[in-house]
Formats: structure tokens, C-alpha cells, sequence
């Protein structure tokens, strides 16, 4: 009892901490909602998806027919957030995320190009992928419940229980990503080379305190999630 009563008030205290962060994001994007009732989130309003599509020809060499990509290091777009796309694409454009493919990507792309593209990989069908057996018995509870011993959040009190994120606040699908793509952002994250802006700091806090193995369990598992 005396064992599990700190973790569990530890783990309320994060919980806490969760909901004050997700509720004022969802203060903020409600008002887009309501005004356009369109892809919410503050600085994503006029993406065009019939637009996007003729501009993502140049996209599918590496991320595969309509955002499915084939290749394990190359991530699947399709299915994710429109909000989180287009960040992704203006931080690659200003450096603040570091690629130096996808920076070439990104550099000659306008604004409006880079909302259209994220308006249109949001409406694309997302592919499935597989978990390892091994990986859901390490990774699953930690993805439902976090571990309050470590001070792992819940994963999916961010990015959902099938792992198809909450486009509003910004946080990225993970379900059915590829695991080796997994595996290069979770470490990326946990050595602080990937922190672009304050969505960036969350992942980077949550990743330090994983493991190795653990990371290897995650990515695994959010491939099959679904
Ligand atoms: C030559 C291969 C290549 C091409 C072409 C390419 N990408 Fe990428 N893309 C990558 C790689 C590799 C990554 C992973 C970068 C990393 O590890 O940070 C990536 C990552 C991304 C991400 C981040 C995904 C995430 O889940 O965070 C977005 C968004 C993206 N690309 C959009 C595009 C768009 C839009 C185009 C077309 C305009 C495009 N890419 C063209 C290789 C490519
Ligand atoms: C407090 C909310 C929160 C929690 C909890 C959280 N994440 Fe995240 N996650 C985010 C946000 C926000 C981003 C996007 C960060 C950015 O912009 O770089 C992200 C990004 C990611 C990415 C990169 C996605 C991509 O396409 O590049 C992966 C993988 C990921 N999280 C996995 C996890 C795992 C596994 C856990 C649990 C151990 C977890 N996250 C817990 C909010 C969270």
C-alpha cells in the first residue's frame, strides 16, 4: 500500500497537469471551430485538399501513394492532423526541426502550399501496420496508463486510445507509424535534438524518462495500434 499510494498521487498530479494543458488548447481551438467549423487549431484555418493533391505529386517518391509510404524510416502522413502537418512543415522550413531531406522539402514551399498539404494528407485513409508480440506486453500498459514509478505519462491521454492523436491540440497520430520512424523520434526527442516549440518540450520531458527497450516496445506497438 505504502508503495502504491505516492505513485498513484503522482500520477493524479500529472493526470492534472494533462487536462489544464489539453483544456486551454481546447479553449483556444474551439473559437476556430465554431467561426469555421473547418480543421480548428490557431494557426491552421485555409488548407484546400483538392489543391493539396496536385501539389503532393512530388511527395510520394518517399511517403508513398496518398501519404502511405512503403519505406520504415519514411513516415506515413496519411490520416494526421492538418494542425500538426503544417507545424511540422514550417518547422522544417525554419530549421527548427532538423532534416536536412525534408528541409529541402519544405524550403520552397508558400504557406498556403503547406496548409493545402497538410489539409490533404489529413483526409487520406490511414494504412495499418503490425506490432510485435513482445512489444505489446512491454508497451501497451505503459501506452494506456504511463508508470507513475518512472513518471511515464499515459500516452494515450494525449494521443488517444487507437493512437489517432487530437488534431485540435496539435498532437500527432501514432497509430499504424512505422516503428523504425518510431524509434528515431522517440530517441531524437529523449537527446533533445528534436524540441521545435512547446509541443516539441512535451515530447522531449516524456521521452527522457524512457528506456531503450522501452522505446523499442513503443514504437513497435504504435505500428499496430489502430
Ligand atoms: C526524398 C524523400 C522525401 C520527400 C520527397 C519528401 N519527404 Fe517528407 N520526410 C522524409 C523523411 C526522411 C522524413 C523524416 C524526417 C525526420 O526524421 O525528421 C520526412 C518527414 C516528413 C514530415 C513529418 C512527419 C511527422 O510525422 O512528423 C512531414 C509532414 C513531411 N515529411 C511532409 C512532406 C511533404 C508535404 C512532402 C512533399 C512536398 C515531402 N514530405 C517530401 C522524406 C521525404
Ligand atoms: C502531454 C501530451 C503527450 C503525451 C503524454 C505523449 N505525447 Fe507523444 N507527442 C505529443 C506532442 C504534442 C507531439 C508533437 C511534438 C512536436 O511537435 O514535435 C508528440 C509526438 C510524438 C511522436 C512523434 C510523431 C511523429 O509523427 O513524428 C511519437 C512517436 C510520440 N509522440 C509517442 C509518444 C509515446 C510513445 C508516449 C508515451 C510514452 C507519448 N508520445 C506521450 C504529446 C504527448
Amino acid at each position: 500500500m505504502s508503495t502504491v499510494v505516492p505513485g498513484l498521487i503522482r500520477g493524479l498530479i500529472g493526470a492534472c497537469a494533462l487536462t489544464l494543458s489539453v483544456s486551454a488548447f481546447a479553449a483556444e481551438s474551439g473559437h476556430a471551430a465554431e467561426a469555421a467549423h473547418a480543421p480548428a487549431g490557431p494557426a491552421f484555418l485555409k488548407g484546400d485538399a483538392k489543391a493539396g493533391e496536385t501539389k503532393a505529386g512530388a511527395c510520394a517518391a518517399c511517403h508513398g501513394p496518398a501519404g502511405n509510404s512503403a519505406m520504415p524510416a519514411w513516415p506515413k502522413l496519411a490520416g494526421q492532423g492538418a494542425p500538426y502537418t503544417y507545424a511540422q512543415l514550417k518547422a522544417f522550413k525554419e530549421g527548427k526541426r532538423a532534416n536536412p531531406i525534408m528541409q529541402a522539402q519544405a524550403a520552397p514551399l508558400s504557406d498556403q502550399d503547406m496548409q493545402d498539404l497538410a489539409a490533404y494528407f489529413a483526409a487520406q485513409p490511414a494504412a495499418p501496420g503490425v506490432a510485435s508480440k513482445d512489444a505489446v506486453a512491454v508497451a501497451e500498459k505503459l501506452y494506456r496508463a504511463g508508470n507513475a514509478e518512472s513518471g511515464v505519462p499515459a500516452c494515450a491521454a494525449c494521443h488517444g486510445p487507437t493512437g489517432a492523436g487530437n488534431p485540435a491540440a496539435g498532437y500527432p497520430r501514432v497509430g499504424g507509424q512505422h516503428a523504425d520512424y518510431n524509434t528515431a523520434q522517440l530517441t531524437a526527442y529523449r537527446k533533445g535534438e528534436r524540441k521545435a516549440g512547446a509541443n516539441g518540450q512535451i515530447m522531449s520531458e516524456v521521452a527522457a524518462k524512457l528506456t531503450d527497450e522501452e522505446i523499442a516496445a513503443l514504437a513497435s506497438y504504435l505500428n499496430g495500434l489502430r
